[in-house]
């Protein structure tokens, strides 16, 4: 049962998509109000897990961490690092009784997860909040309940599961032929490719460079003829140049946020100064969103939302402004230089002056919902969409990468415990900066990624301008990367299937083992092992030069040892076992009594034969959900059987 509970007044996020009734008292926690805001106070029993956060560092379990979710861009981010690029204010005490929460409030929270006291949870909200409190029967229970109330995760196209090769760096026409000339040259599966932003006549939106690229469209259909799209990026600022007519626009119709005498405030990105959208306003995200026609009219289908925490390098204004800005702010805040400029520009919905840092999170939210809603508008089948800042309600219009992260084993391992976390908050379609962002990845890192990637919604590989080469062909041994990358083709009927499912249901795709077998003690703390879709059990290989690992099974399951490129299946029985994988090999277990189909291998979508489907596992049938791939009626008309010949 879900109930709200209202404290102080706080700007819509529309979060929530289904009226839930008032409660009277708040169960669990205590509250009192401080000049420093609303503070939840609960005891935490030893037994107790909590779930939740999505996009954070950290155990699944979040226990012994403080977090604050206030939307940043840290590229150098590590275990103690309290805020990413998202803020998914939703958690679930799981203990003798289990207990969801959702805090939804635009404003800055700081969530104290048993840090400094082990038995405490603390939590406070700097603004007006309305708390939404969610009792069930277990943990999974619980976050279906929140999952049906935040509306329908987003529902990209099936070419959106391909494998995508991104770069900082691809500038030209030319670039970009390498890389899939690299790819189809030697055999190896490609999707698409992103353009960062050297394809923009200096850095703005919604320019192409003619000179680097001369003819857009034609290259785009030019590509499709080999199953190769291209995806580019767009930054949330719009560059401050009269005489271009998205900002001439804007300016003129008061679409940007404004400064305290409003006029519309300056701030530096990657173009140099610019403007943000006022993205709060539902006639700016009507107008933003329909500029993705200048890439629409050229054939483009999917897209990548960057730089919206909003990320800033520099004002004219905050010069000094450092020590009183931060007065009364967490020590934490002392790093983020951007709070300055956060208190200084401000939102206008609906005749209100909103001082941006009371809304900060929704941010990145705002844009994600404007391009979505245009794209739905602009185009008459399904879009790739994914951004890196977010708030819950966010997931409905597009997916998010965790942004950027670095070439290290310990990144690896932080995106396999966050992909539960990001789909109790509702984010299905998502992953990581496949092989690290910042730093130089290894041969064998890359490849371990790709192997656990080649089971997260959204695989690609990105990295830094100025970093060691990442592509896949720049390694030795082509056919270790040919094998893996195969593989994800091969299981992609399978989660594309169980995402679309997973998605029409509103549950999650990716789970920790424990809502799935909650009767078993055993798995409440396995964190390294994970749930995809139904059917499938993954152990990811996450340490450098290991090519064992132990593993827990819950009960009797089919392992598979894909190796040589090919599935060889045994039975295995419940407990733990030793598995070994080079790094061409993986290991992964189906369910007992379940069956999960695989395809032949192809080196993108189009090529995938929905036809020619085997069966792994032990069971009889399978679900399979199969459209087009693009038809924007999804439903549970396009399920079929699947039964063993
Ligand atoms: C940001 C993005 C990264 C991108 C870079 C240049 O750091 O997170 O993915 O490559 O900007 O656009």
């Amino acid at each position: 049962m879900i109930r709200k509970y209202s404290f102080g007044e706080h700007f819509d996020t529309e979060a929530v998509v289904v009226p839930v009734a008032e409660g009277e008292v708040l169960p669990l926690f205590s509250t009192r109000q401080t000049p420093e805001g609303l503070i939840l106070h609960c005891k935490l029993a030893p037994e107790d897990i909590v779930y939740g956060l999505g996009e954070t560092v950290g155990p699944i379990n979040k226990r012994g961490h403080k977090y604050i979710s206030y939307n940043v861009d840290n590229p150098h981010h590590r275990e103690d690092t309290v805020s990413l690029y998202a803020s998914h204010n939703f958690l679930v005490i799981d203990g003798e009784k289990t207990w969801g929460f959702f805090l939804d409030t635009p404003a800055r929270v700081i969530f104290d997860v048993g840090a400094a006291d082990p038995d405490v949870l603390r939590i406070r909200c700097t603004g007006g909040v309305t708390v939404y409190a969610i009792d069930g029967a277990g943990a999974y229970d619980v976050v279906r309940q929140f999952l049906s109330v935040i509306g329908r995760s987003y529902l990209p196209p099936r070419w959106a599961f391909g494998f995508g090769q991104s770069r900082w760096g691809y500038k030209t026409e030319r670039d970009i032929r390498k890389v899939v000339d690299g790819y189809r040259d030697r055999g190896l599966p490609l999707e698409y490719v992103c353009m960062d932003i050297d394809y923009m006549d200096r850095f703005i939106d919604f320019t192409v460079n003619k000179r680097r690229f001369p003819d857009l469209p034609g290259f785009v259909a030019e590509l499709k003829t080999r199953g190769i799209r291209l995806v580019p990026i767009v930054d949330a600022g719009i560059k401050i140049e009269p005489g271009n007519p998205v900002y001439d626009e804007g300016v003129e119709k008061g679409y940007f946020c404004v400064d305290k005498d409003g006029k519309p405030y300056g701030a530096a990105v990657w173009p140099g100064m610019t403007h943000f959208p006022d993205f709060l306003r539902s006639d700016v995200r009507e107008w933003f969103g329909s500029q993705y026609k200048f890439y629409t009219d050229q054939g483009l289908e999917g897209f990548w939302n960057d730089m919206n925490e909003p990320a800033i390098f520099y004002t004219e204004d905050t010069k000094g402004c450092r020590k009183d800005a931060l007065e009364g702010e967490d020590d934490e805040f002392q790093k983020d230089t951007n709070i300055c400029a956060y208190k200084r520009f401000y939102h206008r919905p609906n005749g209100q002056m909103l001082v941006h840092h009371d809304v900060h999170n929704l941010f990145g939210y705002g844009m994600t919902r404007s391009s979505g809603e245009g794209l739905s508008r602009l185009m008459d089948k399904r879009y790739l969409l994914f951004s890196r800042s977010s708030y819950i309600g966010a997931h409905r219009y597009g997916g998010i990468w965790t942004g950027d992260n670095g070439s290290c084993w310990e990144h690896l391992k932080m995106n396999v415990r966050q992909m539960p976390s990001l789909n109790m908050c509702g984010f299905l379609f998502s992953g990581a900066d496949t092989g690290g962002f910042g730093g130089n990845t290894s041969r064998e890192l890359l490849l371990r990624w790709l192997a656990f990637s080649a089971f997260t919604p959204l695989m690609r590989d990105h990295s830094a301008l100025l970093t060691r080469k990442q592509e896949c062909y720049r390694f030795s041994g082509t056919e270790d990367f040919r094998r893996i990358l195969t593989l994800r083709y091969r299981l992609l009927p399978y989660l594309y299937s169980e995402f679309m499912k997973a998605a029409l249901e509103q549950d999650m795709l990716i789970k920790p083992l424990a809502f799935v077998f909650p009767e078993d003690p055993a798995v409440r703390t396995i964190e390294d092992q994970l749930m995809v879709g139904e059917s499938v059990m993954i152990a990811p290989l996450t340490d450098k030069g290991r090519l064992t690992r132990k593993v827990y099974l819950p009960e009797d399951m089919t392992k598979v040892f894909y190796t040589g490129g090919e599935f060889v299946c045994t039975p295995a029985k419940k407990g733990t076992q030793t598995v070994r994988a080079e790094l061409d090999e993986v290991v992964f277990f189906i369910r007992k009594g379940h069956a999960m189909p695989v395809g032949k291998p192809c080196l993108c979508t189009a090529e995938l034969d929905m036809t020619a489907l085997a069966l792994l596992g032990d069971g009889e049938s399978y679900e399979l959900y199969d459209d087009d791939g693009f038809t924007k009626d999804c439903g549970r008309e396009h399920i079929r059987l699947l039964r063993r010949e």
